[in-house]
């Protein structure tokens, strides 16, 4: 079957169009959620893939019944950008016991929707990417992990991949009865030790172990601001809390310079030669501050759809005082803080160098102390840059712009100022 892009977007606006009416009409009673037309079936790739659609997946006669429970489970949303720590915050999550953590599920969606386009601004691409993402959240929250194969390159056989992103983040998935490789005396397996021995994901095994937890966890760095999820922040059937977790523009720069080589390969070149190429891709730092400045204006104007669901950390403050800022996110989130998260901070802020050299996305590297290290990296002009490129934001979240190398390089001087966001309540 052909299909233009046109076509495609038609079908997600049209989808979008009957998700809020299914919202509005709806009551937190079970219901059938009819998935949107995946675009795969209609080849929207233009690859080998158009010759093949998936079967069984057009129509919603085919798809499985799931119902959530309002009563019991709260759906936390770690919403944050690269590079901002989000790993850290997710980990703290993942430790608890009563919580079923997912890392980044969204980054299928982008990779089968908008794979050569990673930092689209096309209106068209943003509007396909947020309602493919908002219901696949949707779905995750109510533990459907089905859903989330349709986005999965080779598609799962028998409900079993290998391939799902960054499935080692996830403590529920390494270990039993998802896995058997670790026993219950594995207290943290490794990431790269859970993907070499366990065996490939069981989706439904998976799924089951979500439906045990009492809550579930999902961090996402691919939904570009707050707006973007009042569909699903209102939703009835849903009982969404948001962590937005921020850091300052300057550091996330810095941290992507040294991370994705590839992508800021110009702005490496502008640090080591002290000229700014005229090539740079400048929407890389104006797209974080420009999706900064609206979610976080959003977030602490109190709209009523946020109510009690809304948290700002900011990334500074967590590394500085990690267990007393984790007791007011556990706090906000209304859940009792256990133990091994507790053991897990200890283990992970207190300049453990044994552990933190094994940790190879920069969960711990990152921590603590380094909050400020962007400082001695990024060269006085190109934090002059960022500065006025990101002027607003970097006062609405309480950085100091520094007016000077000399006031830059002096780390006796703290460039976080404190500032108190007190959740909406
Ligand atoms: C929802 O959860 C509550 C509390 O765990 C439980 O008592 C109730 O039976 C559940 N309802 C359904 C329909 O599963
Ligand atoms: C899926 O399961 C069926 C029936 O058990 C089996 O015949 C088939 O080989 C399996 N496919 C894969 C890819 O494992
Ligand atoms: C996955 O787990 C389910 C539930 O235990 C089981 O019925 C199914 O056979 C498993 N699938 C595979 C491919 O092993
Ligand atoms: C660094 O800043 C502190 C505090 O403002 C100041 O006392 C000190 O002289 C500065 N050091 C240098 C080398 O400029």
């Amino acid at each position: 079957m052909q299909c233009s892009w046109k076509a495609v977007i038609l079908l997600a606006l049209a989808s979008i169009a009957i998700q809020y009416t299914a919202i509005r009409t709806l009551t937190s009673k079970p219901f059938q959620l009819c998935p949107v037309p995946s675009p795969q079936n209609c080849g929207l790739l233009g690859g080998p893939e158009t010759e093949s659609p998936i079967e069984g997946r057009a129509g919603c006669d085919d798809y499985p019944y799931f119902s959530f429970n309002t009563s019991r489970k709260t759906h936390i949303m770690v919403l944050a950008t690269t590079r901002s720590g989000s790993s850290f915050v997710g980990q703290l999550l993942n430790q608890h016991a009563d919580i079923f953590y997912l890392f980044e599920p969204l980054y299928h969606v982008q990779t089968t929707l908008i794979p050569r386009l990673s930092h689209s601004r096309n209106a068209a691409d943003r509007r396909v990417m947020l309602g493919a993402s908002r219901d696949l959240l949707r779905s995750l929250y109510g533990c459907d992990l089905y859903f989330l194969e349709s986005y999965i390159k080779p598609v799962p056989a028998n409900h079993t991949t290998d391939k799902l992103f960054r499935r080692g983040a996830s403590r529920a998935l390494c270990s039993q009865p998802v896995c058997d490789a670790f026993g219950p005396s594995d207290a943290n397996v490794e990431e790269g030790d859970c993907v070499k021995r366990c065996a490939a994901l069981n989706m439904t095994l998976a799924a089951d172990a979500c439906r045990e937890k009492r809550h579930v966890a999902i961090k996402v760095v691919r939904v570009p601001e707050i707006g973007d999820l009042r569909a699903l922040v209102e939703d009835p059937r849903l009982n969404i809390k948001v962590i937005q977790l921020v850091r300052d523009p300057r550091g996330i720069l810095s941290s992507r310079i040294e991370t994705f080589r590839d992508t800021y390969r110009l702005w490496r070149i502008w640090r080591a030669t002290g000229r700014r190429p005229y090539n740079l891709d400048l929407s890389q730092l104006t797209m974080v501050c420009e999706d900064f400045l609206s979610s976080v204006s959003t977030g602490l104007s109190h709209p009523h759809w946020l109510k009690g669901k809304y948290m700002l950390v900011r990334y500074e403050d967590l590394s500085r005082n990690p267990l007393l800022k984790t007791m007011e996110i556990y706090d906000f989130l209304g859940l009792p803080m256990d133990k091994s998260v507790e053991e897990w901070i200890q283990a992970n802020t207190r300049g453990s160098t044994e552990l933190s050299a094994k940790h190879k996305y920069g969960t711990v590297r990152d921590s603590a102390a380094n909050a400020e290290s962007w400082r001695l990296k990024l060269s006085y002009d190109m934090v002059e840059y960022t500065q006025a490129t990101c002027q607003k934001v970097l006062h609405q979240l309480g950085y100091k712009a520094v007016k000077s190398a000399e006031e830059l390089k002096n780390m006796s001087l703290s460039l976080v100022q404190d500032k108190t966001f007190v959740p909406f309540s």
